[in-house]
């Protein structure tokens, strides 16, 4: 069994998540500027499992540990004994064995990370599971919100597109409930879960079909990409049709008020959830968001390791 383990966003308290966002707050101008390197988890090996193709959470995390002093090893699933036929159970007791501190992982099922963290005896940090969580992606994009002033009760946010998929939905509708947001999502039928095309989600959560409606009542709109590749097909007409209903363009972007703000978790389908005009917007947070993944990351690689989450007086 994991030390810690942060499989979902309430796996922490709303304390403790403001312990994680005030660090990553202090990371994150270190980070802007460069050529920052502290010695906090000397001697703390991290290993970033990744079963699932990733870009923005694999390297944050593995900058985040570099920066950190923590001795930080990559595997991908392709390559490894996974593709053997080695189960999730035995590739966590073999890291165990080699006396891995943390691991991050990211795996296509929605449980299989809290699988890993069952035979796994150091600590695991969910980096996207299936549909289910993607819980440092919901913090990174509250540090983001909360940047913009946008993270407090009263505030209405819209989740706009693929609902039916997106775990990381899932991570933010538990982050932002929590602290009292409304939030809207907005979605095609198709593109939503049955059970929640019949009324209110959940208190503060409904759906609203009309983003064109929604959009000047807005603080914040978080667009999700389009998983096609857990699609069985049949959900949508078409792209171009899918864009012209619940894309982000030039037209929307009058619409929506002038102190809202733009998210995207990426990887972006440009020219689907959002055109060339949005990255042009100054209310865009889209690679915001990214650099504030690497003080996030760096706060929560802390937070696994049991240590303080800012490095004081440890500049190597
Ligand atoms: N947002 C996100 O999880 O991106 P990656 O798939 O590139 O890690």
């Amino acid at each position: 069994m994991a030390t810690r383990a942060l499989l979902r966003v309430s796996d922490l308290s709303l304390a403790e998540q403001d312990a994680v966002l005030d660090a990553a707050a202090w990371y994150l101008p270190r980070v802007e500027a460069g050529r920052v390197k502290w010695s906090h988890l000397r001697g703390v090996s991290t290993l970033l499992m990744f079963y699932e193709a990733s870009t923005r959470t694999r390297v944050s995390f593995e900058l985040a540990g570099k920066l950190l002093g923590s001795d930080t090893i990559n595997v991908s699933a392709k390559g490894s004994s996974v593709e053997k036929g080695e189960s999730i159970a035995d590739t966590a007791e073999t890291l165990a064995a080699m006396g891995f501190g943390i691991v991050v992982v990211r795996h296509g099922g929605a449980d299989a990370v809290a699988l890993f963290a069952r035979h796994f005896t150091g600590a695991v940090l969910n980096a996207g599971a299936g549909r289910g969580a993607h819980p440092t992606q919901a913090l990174l994009d509250a540090l983001t919100l909360r940047r913009a002033g946008v993270l407090a009760r009263g505030k209405r946010l819209a989740i706009v597109g693929d609902i039916l998929h997106s775990r990381v939905m899932h991570s933010n509708l538990e982050l932002l409930t929590a602290r009292g947001l409304e939030v809207l999502l907005i979605a095609p039928p198709s593109l939503m879960p049955p059970a929640w095309r019949e009324g209110p989600v959940m208190p503060g959560v409904r759906w609203e079909p009309d983003f064109d409606r929604a959009l000047p009542g807005l603080d914040a709109v978080m667009m999700l990409r389009m998983q096609r590749e857990r699609m069985e097909g049949g959900l949508l007409p078409g792209l171009e049709e899918y864009a012209a209903l619940y894309g982000l363009n030039a037209p929307r972007l009058k619409r929506l008020p002038p102190a809202a703000v733009v998210l995207h978790p990426g990887p972006v389908n440009r020219g689907v959830e959002v055109s060339e005009e949005v990255y042009l917007d100054p209310r865009c947070r889209i690679n915001n968001q990214v650099t504030c993944g690497v003080a996030v990351r760096a706060a929560l690689l802390c937070w696994a390791a049991g240590r303080p989450l800012i490095p004081e007086g440890s500049e190597a």
